[in-house]
């Protein structure tokens, strides 16, 4: 788990004095900034010293192994040894500086780690600043990345944060339709952790209240207001929680397939499944579609219309793959349920 965790509205200006005991003699603090903050004002409220770098995140693309390696390598030859690492950004940035943290202190490539388990050794001081809300990556203990054989996590009890600051107010401007497309991953978190045969009371308790604050956000409140951001801030780390101690399901299995073949974000990756698993997800998907209704929002349809065989067994491959996330979904024996032919028919619909 992440060891300690700031929350409320201003709380990054406490980032000089939450950082400055974890600086070890004159070594960097490295702040890898979101692209989208390049000329906002927030960059400059960076409290920089000495040698500190500020990096900025390309997250066009969901983040690559070559990318993590890419940006380690070149921390390496420019400093040698860094204090540690901020990650400031959407779930894509935090993943980035997790996975970079590991790799300052892990031999090889991040492609080596993508699996449960398979890291060795702690990574440099880290901390996690979402400026988006949903995906639950600033408490989870995996950073998912795309290598050249699978999209996969480092998933390990080195990879969570060891510290996150939750500031809502870094959230207020997010678009309407990027916050409900990672909003959404985060009620999915919700009901695949809720439904799957991994449930717990740990797993349970963070689920039920993580859903609880998303209704309220995307059903019942009348308009987006402060509260909906600090709300919706709080329900993405109770379903990160929910997750770190039970499993995802059928959604996240199929997009991560799409996502792998397309490049569809995680975000609308999930919506665009998600909003055909009614056989296994009735209740959810049917409030799912209310939430997509009240606020407004187009989910693509047809988006493997046209692909050729090679290019749906790729996507299923990837997504049969994820074999925790089927057992969650389906039990033991989902390999007799969930075949290859119906997985198809599944890709066909999206
Ligand atoms: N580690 C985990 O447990 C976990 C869980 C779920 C998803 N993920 C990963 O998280 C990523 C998706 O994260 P995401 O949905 O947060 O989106 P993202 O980080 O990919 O960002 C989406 C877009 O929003 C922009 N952005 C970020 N903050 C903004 C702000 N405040 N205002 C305006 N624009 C802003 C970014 O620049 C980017 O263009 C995927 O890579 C996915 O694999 C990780
Ligand atoms: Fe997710």
């Amino acid at each position: 788990m992440v060891g300690y965790v700031v929350y409320g509205r201003g709380s990054f200006n406490q980032l000089d004095e939450i950082i400055a005991p974890n600086r070890t003699d004159d070594l960097p603090i490295i702040f890898l900034v979101d692209h989208f903050f390049h000329d906002k004002a927030l960059v400059r409220r960076i409290p920089l010293q000495g040698h500190d770098k500020i990096v900025f995140a390309d997250v066009t693309y969901e983040p690559k192994t070559s990318q993590v390696d890419a940006v380690a390598q070149q921390l390496k030859d420019e400093f040698g040894k860094i204090s540690g690492i901020v990650g400031i950004g959407g779930g894509s940035t935090m993943d980035l500086a997790k996975a970079i943290s590991l790799m300052m202190n892990n031999p090889g490539s991040s492609a080596d780690y993508q699996g449960w388990d398979l890291v060795k050794h702690h990574g440099v001081y880290k901390v996690g600043i979402p400026t988006l809300s949903g995906t639950g990556a600033e408490v989870s203990r995996t950073c998912v990345l795309t290598g050249p054989a699978k999209k996969l996590g480092m998933n390990s009890d080195f990879t969570p944060f060891d510290q996150i600051i939750l500031d809502p107010e870094l959230t207020t401007n997010a678009p309407v339709n990027q916050r409900f497309y990672t909003g959404m991953d985060c009620y999915i978190h919700c009901i695949e952790s809720l439904n799957g045969t991994y449930l717990n009371e740990f797993s349970k308790s963070y689920g039920e209240k993580a859903l609880q604050l998303c209704r309220n956000v995307f059903l019942e409140k009348a308009k987006w207001d402060d509260e909906s951001d600090d709300q919706l801030m709080m329900a993405s780390y109770a379903g990160g929680m929910s997750i770190a101690y039970s499993q995802v399901g059928v959604a996240h299995a199929v997009s991560y397939g799409l996502s792998y073949l397309l490049g569809t974000k995680h975000g609308i990756g999930n919506c665009i499944v998600f909003d055909k698993l009614d056989e296994f997800y009735p209740a959810g998907v049917k409030e799912f579609k209310k939430m997509v209704g009240k606020n407004k929002i187009d989910i693509p349809q047809h988006v493997t219309k046209g692909l050729s065989d090679a290019q749906f067994d790729t996507m299923i491959n990837v997504s049969l793959g994820m074999k925790p996330l089927w057992e969650n979904a389906i039990g033991k024996d989902w390999e007799k349920k969930m075949t290859r032919e119906k997985l198809r028919k599944l890709f066909e619909q999206l």
